[in-house]
């Protein structure tokens, strides 16, 4: 690095201008003796902690120090046997975790946090030995985050029965974390699951498990209950044997977005709870009226904070025309004064890479880059050899499609890319598979809030990068993940509601091809025969032909054909999935505007309610009076989400922070529905009416056997202002239906109420484009709206969308 500070020993003072100039100071190295000290007590090796318990572990790895390179300590590679127990200890601990009350477990949750802040600068410095990541942040970001993390949790603790009534943990919850953040990582786990009253088995990244050993440690000291935290060390094959387990209820996972999808497919049917936190490609966009000054400190954060190792770095640098030249010779211009070195310096500002194979990755994309024609640009100084380090690494002249610009580098590696109109930069920022985090900057509020609701990701900073706080959500959309972590939204993911009325699902009975035996049902006059009303599809506001050609023949319970429907097929879904897609403005209706088409739905589903009634009737055989309970439930599910349309706020959290960060409910996009079979009318309703309510296009395959209650419905939706696009509906072959809607890419969401083998299915196919699913197999009690209607179903149809908003001069 360029310097001007006088030789040592040289008797003249530099100037302060000099100073300035160079920016040059000495070494400041955090002191590591007593974390040394602490690995050496342990002779340098680490087992599991199970029930409770120290266990030594049969086969050991090494676990190394990015910034030399050198051994750091010694650490158990868990076994499948490991695993088992750790999950059998988190089992036996249960009962007596959940049968505490809530102020108990806070006292626990608060316990911990108080026990990382007493040890804060050890987690510290071990952390910055395990990972390479500056002691800077370490201290002041990593650690003190981890330690709001746990008590804002204590505080969900303390609150679970009064906030989350209705609802109970999970179980055993296997959590699996990566090594960017290590003791974070398991903050943002461990602690909501231990506040809702699950056990855990965690298994910390291979590369940096020390912090969370430590961590195990502390939760002995405390003396949390036996069993209630396990720590199982290992690698992808210890995280895999954690998923394949068939006693852990609910999996959490933070990692790449190629583990995720193995983690969807091995979960695939299980009914075992899901959240998944993935990669990104995160756009900073950048207006031309922008403070360019705070730009480039909020582009170091964005992207060389943890040496851009970071899920929701900044890596995508999008600018407006006009002033990119001048914002990136500013960038360069600091680079150039990046401190790069040891990682215990309290002085610089990148420390090392976490191993060997993430920098040859970064190198490989650095040249593939360059291959591709893009313009790279590295400061002049060199860094360390010793350990691995890479530099600040600038790319212009990039392609949007160009490779760089497209895949995770997960390093300190910026492309840039420029744009002309707002618009544009919209669409260069969400052309990626990824969702989980933008920055926008401008000086204009207007433009800076119009932008952020259309950028498709789960977090956006205005005029700030990589803010985080236990009481906002944090997590993605489309192949970033789902679910969220932080603050209310991140609780639910540990509960479930209680389930007190489990219906048994119906005998199956599969629908039947058109019988040539017996004539449709019908009102014929004698001598005449009947004028045949088949319904078709309904696709884009319109009754269309199957693309078949063929009908299948619906029967009641006692066999009797009462009707024939179009037999839809993957082509039928297609053209609803495009209809759905060109519908979007409903999302951009207001709350009240949706609730007055759902309460024109109910209107004039209440005009036909006998009619409804005798078809449900003739369908299912029950007594007339049951059919006409369903359509007065159905009528008043119908009331139920019209109320909601304009009552499911957000959120603004209260985050530390002179602004505010707005959690926004944000319709998923195109949902797949594939309906139950008990409650035809009720059933459909109950599932397309939330999604209605909440912005989204629905594509809906209703009950297999009894379709004729949906396919009536037609004529309701089209006297009651619907708008074209928004319910589509493909009758036929349930599974082989919803197959082709659980793979396609336009698809956000499929929710799903069949067999377990058809859930299963759906849940593998989303792994493609990681959508979200919902799928059941035993019954609902759709007659009742405890269990049929509310919150429940709102939350399935929405991702929380955190905008964070400092405010101020
Ligand atoms: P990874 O996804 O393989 O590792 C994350 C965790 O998953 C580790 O604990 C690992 O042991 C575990 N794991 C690996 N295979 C597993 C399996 N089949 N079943 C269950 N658990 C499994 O990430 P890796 O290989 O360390 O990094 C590769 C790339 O992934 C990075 O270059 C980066 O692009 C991305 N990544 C993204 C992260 C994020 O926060 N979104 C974190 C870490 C990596």
């Amino acid at each position: 690095m360029a310097t001007t500070t006088p030789p040592v020993g040289s008797s003249a003072k530099p100037t302060v201008r000099e100073l300035y100039d160079s920016m040059s100071y000495g070494p400041a190295p955090e002191g590591d003796t007593p974390v040394r000290e602490w690995i050496a007590r342990h002779d340098g090796t680490f087992g599991h902690y199970i029930g409770g318990q120290w266990v030594a572990g049969s086969d050991h790895f090494d676990v190394l120090e990015p910034a030399t390179g050198k051994a750091l300590a010694r650490v158990a590679q868990g076994t499948a046997a490991d695993v088992d127990a750790a999950v059998a200890a988190a089992r036996a601990a249960l009962p007596a975790w959940q049968a505490l009350d809530d102020h108990a477990r806070a006292r626990w949750l608060y316990a911990l946090a108080r026990g990382i802040q007493k040890h804060a600068r050890h987690f510290a410095v071990l952390e910055t030995l395990d990972n390479g990541k500056p002691i800077r942040e370490t201290r002041d970001i990593d650690i003190p985050l981890v330690a709001r993390h746990f008590y804002h949790h204590a505080g969900w603790a303390q609150l679970l029965s009064s906030e989350f009534p209705g609802h109970h943990a999970y179980g055993v919850v296997g959590q699996v974390i990566p090594w960017n953040f290590p003791l974070l990582m398991l903050a943002w786990k461990v602690a909501p699951a231990l506040a809702a009253g699950n056990t855990v088995v965690l298994k910390p990244a291979e590369y940096t498990p020390l912090t969370a050993i430590r961590f195990a440690e502390l939760v002995h000291e405390i003396g949390l209950p036996a069993g209630v935290f396990n720590l199982v060390s290992g690698d992808g094959a210890t995280g895999a044997a954690i998923v394949a387990h068939e006693d852990v209820d609910k999996i959490a996972f933070t990692g790449s977005t190629e583990v995720g999808r193995a983690i969807r497919v091995a979960t695939a049917g299980t009914g075992k709870g899901l959240s998944l936190e993935l990669g990104g490609k995160s756009p900073f966009i950048v207006f031309e009226d922008a403070d360019l000054d705070s730009v480039v400190e909020g582009v170091v954060d964005a992207i060389w904070f943890n040496q851009g190792q970071v899920c929701c770095a900044g890596s995508r640098l999008l600018v407006q025309e006009g002033v990119a030249e001048r914002l990136h010779a500013k960038l360069r211009e600091r680079m150039e004064r990046l401190r790069v070195g040891s990682p215990l310096d309290k002085s610089v500002d990148m420390g090392a890479i976490v191993a060997p194979v993430q920098l040859d990755r970064i190198r490989a994309l650095c040249q593939q880059g360059i291959d591709e024609g893009a313009t790279c640009w590295q400061p002049s100084w060199a860094t360390p050899t010793e350990g691995w380090f890479h530099p600040p690494t600038l790319f212009t002249d990039v392609a949007p499609s160009a490779s760089i610009a497209q895949v995770e580098i997960f390093g300190p590696v910026l492309v840039s890319m420029t744009f002309r109109t707002p618009e544009e930069a919209v669409a260069l920022a969400n052309n990626t598979p990824f969702g989980l985090a933008a920055s926008v900057w401008s000086e204009n509020i207007n433009l800076a809030l119009d932008i952020a609701p259309k950028l498709k990701s789960g977090v956006v900073w205005i005029n700030s990068s990589n803010l985080f706080d236990a009481a906002a959500g944090f997590g993605g959309y489309r192949e970033s993940g789902f679910g969220r972590e932080g603050g209310r939204e991140g609780m639910w993911e540990y509960l479930k509601p209680i389930k007190a009325h489990e219906a048994a699902p119906l005998p199956v009975i599969a629908a039947g091809a058109t019988s040539l035996t017996e004539a449709p049902a019908g009102e014929a006059s004698p001598g005449l025969p009947a004028i045949d009303r088949t319904p078709k599809l309904f696709i884009g506001g319109k009754q269309a032909r199957p693309d078949s050609g063929y009908s299948l023949a619906v029967r009641s319970l006692s066999g009797r054909t009462v009707g024939e429907v179009g037999e839809g097929n993957r082509k039928d879904i297609r053209n609803a999935v495009e209809a759905a897609n060109a519908a979007g403005a409903w999302a951009k209706l207001s709350g009240h505007q949706r609730a007055q088409i759902l309460y024109y739905l109910a209107e004039n589903l209440s005009a036909r309610a006998d009619e409804f009634a005798q078809r449900i009737v003739a369908m299912t055989g029950d007594p007339l009076a049951a059919g006409a309970s369903e359509v007065d439930a159905a009528i008043s599910r119908l009331f139920t989400y019209a109320a909601w349309a304009d009552k499911h706020d957000g959120a603004v959290h209260d985050v530390p922070l002179r602004g505010v960060a707005l959690a926004m409910h944000e319709p998923i996009g195109v949902v797949g529905v594939a309906c139950p079979d008990p409650y035809p009318l009720l059933g459909f309703v109950s599932l397309v009416a939330p999604l209605m309510a909440t912005g989204n296009r629905t594509v809906v395959i209703p009950s297999e056997r009894f379709p004729l209650a949906a396919t009536d419905f037609y004529s309701v939706l089209e006297t009651s202002d619907v708008p074209a696009g928004v319910v589509n509906i493909v009758t036929g072959a349930r599974d082989p239906l919803v197959r082709t809607l659980a793979d396609h890419d336009d698809v956000g969401a499929v929710w799903y109420y069949g067999s377990q083998a058809g859930a299963a299915a759906v849940e593998k196919a989303s792994a493609a484009n990681l959508k979200r699913t919902w799928t059941e197999w035993t019954g609902r009690e759709w007659l009742d709206p405890r269990a049929a209607e509310g919150r429940e179903f709102l939350r399935r149809a929405v991702q929380v969308k955190n905008i964070w908003i400092p405010y101020g001069e």
